[in-house]
């Protein structure tokens, strides 16, 4: 055990709840929005490493940085567990204000089991691999193979045990990501003799039965591929789901989520905190097997459900350019956007208004968050100063449609959305001549959110947006500008600025906040005939 004092479990541990359409996070009684940013994968296996890399994310307002738990450092022998880093973790977290959530690289890191232990890696009669189509062993555990699964759900029982007794009370670690990017490869499905034993037998009666239960509700793409099949009750895998590789991704589906329901369970059993799990993303036109198969992606939503319902939702890694189609791909069904990683750079600082304005998002969080020079001039630094300013007033406004957000490109320069009583229409900033940004070849990615704070009234944050209003109704009189005003927010108040009724509204034409620049303005509306 490391330094952090063992404390008993206090009441009000982190938990989720719904407010409207949204779920939230709870932390210490309150909803939390997590600000966050996730480290490279070792720098948290190196305390004295970590030192320089705490402030570093202070300057770049995060309130929340998400860690790796690493299975072979905690239980470097079998049954001794050594949690001197967890510990210098939760140290290193509260004395500089943040919380943690764990990311705990068990039995598969991006499909690998790298992080295994020697002890497990080295005993493959015990531990047995996933086999390649052409019985080649991979550096994969089968998760066909109870021995496995228990090895790694008794690290984990400790690991959530060891989290209970030092942080029970203060709740630094908030949340906990079971697995990384599970999914097999190069294969869509494990060629183990225990995985084409498990391939030939029926689709089990759980399974079954949640498919039944949900028929309507199950995601449209899911419920197509069943149906196409027959929609058959019972049956072999390939009966009830088709021939092809989807159905061998559907049968590793759900055979991860049973392994990973296993570990989960018996992790909260001893603390419960809300887990979830990541997925890796497709490239467009790749196949199961080329992508990791049988993660937690959109299309396998209901298996993962059915097989893992101790995990509390599933979560997108965005990497790729089209962000808001896959926020719109996870944030469906009740699942909650929570996004474990993402891009950095200046797209992220924008994408992040989007995700927490149009998705109700819990959490925003870039890989590799400490891989900056200069913190404090990082756009995300920019960002997360405006949205901790904001998160009163986001908490208070999500599940309820007050909130709307935005992505902008040269592709897509303009969008119109409908809030309140008002047809917004938001502009990338180089669609205006005076802007000087038309000719450019390149266009920054451009965002923001937009909050109804009143009947005639909007506060909107973002960067490289351009605003104009209209009525709702054709036949309603026309929408004035009463006046903008640039502020901040001080302790959930708006403190005013800057009144921009002049060449900064282009004469009280439209709301702007120019390309590169981030900022919050609160605009006033009128009707006149
Ligand atoms: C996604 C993984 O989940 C991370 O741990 C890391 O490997 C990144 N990819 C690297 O881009």
């Amino acid at each position: 055990m490391g330094a952090v004092a063992v404390a008993s479990e206090g009441a009000d541990i982190p938990c989720l709840r719904t407010q409207g359409t949204a779920t939230q996070l709870v932390v210490d009684g309150k909803p939390f929005l997590i600000l966050g940013g996730e480290l490279g994968n070792s720098s948290a296996s190196d305390l004295a490493y970590m030192e320089p890399i705490w402030p570093k994310l202070v300057k770049m307002n995060l309130n929340t940085v998400l860690a790796p738990v690493y299975w072979d450092r905690i239980e470097p022998e079998e049954g001794a567990f050594d949690f001197t880093l967890v510990d210098g973790l939760i140290e290193g977290a509260r004395a500089h204000g943040l919380r943690l959530v764990l990311l705990w690289f068990g039995s598969w890191k991006n499909s690998m089991s790298c992080y295994a232990p020697l002890w497990v890696k080295t005993d493959q009669r015990r531990f047995p691999r996933a086999q390649s189509k052409q019985d080649k062993g991979l550096e994969i555990l089968s998760p066909f193979r109870e021995e496995s699964r228990n090895a790694d759900a008794r690290a984990f029982t400790a690991l959530m045990r060891h989290v209970r007794q030092v942080d029970g009370q203060e709740h630094t670690v908030i949340m906990v990501q079971v697995e990384n990017e599970i999914g097999m490869i190069p294969d869509a499905r494990d060629h183990s003799d225990a995985a084409d034993a498990r391939f030939a037998q029926p689709v089990p009666r759980e399974l079954m039965d949640y498919l039944q239960q949900r028929r309507d509700a199950l995601m449209p793409e899911f419920q197509e591929r069943w149906e196409a099949a027959g929609a058959r009750s019972s049956g072999g895998w390939q009966e009830v789901f088709g021939p092809g590789l989807e159905t061998e991704e559907v049968f590793m589906a759900w055979h991860f989520a049973r392994y990973v329901e296993h570990v989960a369970k018996a992790g909260k059993a001893e603390y419960a905190l809300p887990m979830f799990v990541n997925a890796a993303l497709i490239r467009p036109n790749y196949k199961p097997g080329q992508y990791p198969s049988g993660g937690p992606l959109p299309h396998l939503m209901d298996v993962w459900r059915a097989g893992a319902p101790s995990i509390d939702f599933l979560s997108p890694d965005i990497y790729f350019p089209n962000f808001a189609e896959w926020c719109d791909k996870y944030h469906r069904s009740g699942n909650p956007l929570f996004i474990p990683e993402a891009g950095r750079g200046s797209e992220g600082a924008v994408n992040v208004f989007y995700a927490m304005g149009q998705h109700d998002a819990m959490g925003f969080c870039p890989f590799s968050i400490e891989s900056t020079e200069d913190p404090a001039n990082e756009p995300l630094a920019r960002s997360y100063d405006l949205l901790a300013q904001l998160t009163p007033l986001i908490l208070e406004s999500q599940g309820k449609g007050l909130m709307a957000g935005v992505l902008l490109d040269k592709d897509n320069p303009t969008r119109e959305i409908d809030l309140g009583d008002y047809t917004l229409k938001v502009s990338h900033d180089y669609t205006w001549g005076w802007s000087g940004g038309q000719g450019a070849e390149r266009w920054p990615q451009a965002g923001g959110m937009i909050i109804s704070t009143g009947p005639d009234e909007y506060t909107i944050a973002g960067s490289g947006i351009i605003v104009t209003f209209a009525p709702n109704a054709p036949t309603d009189p026309i929408a004035g500008i009463g006046n903008i005003q640039e502020g901040r927010f001080v302790d959930g108040r708006w403190v005013g600025g800057r009144w921009m009724n002049g060449d900064q509204s282009h004469q009280g034409r439209h709301l702007r906040i120019g390309a590169g620049d981030f900022g919050i303005q609160h605009v006033r509306l009128y009707r006149y005939r």
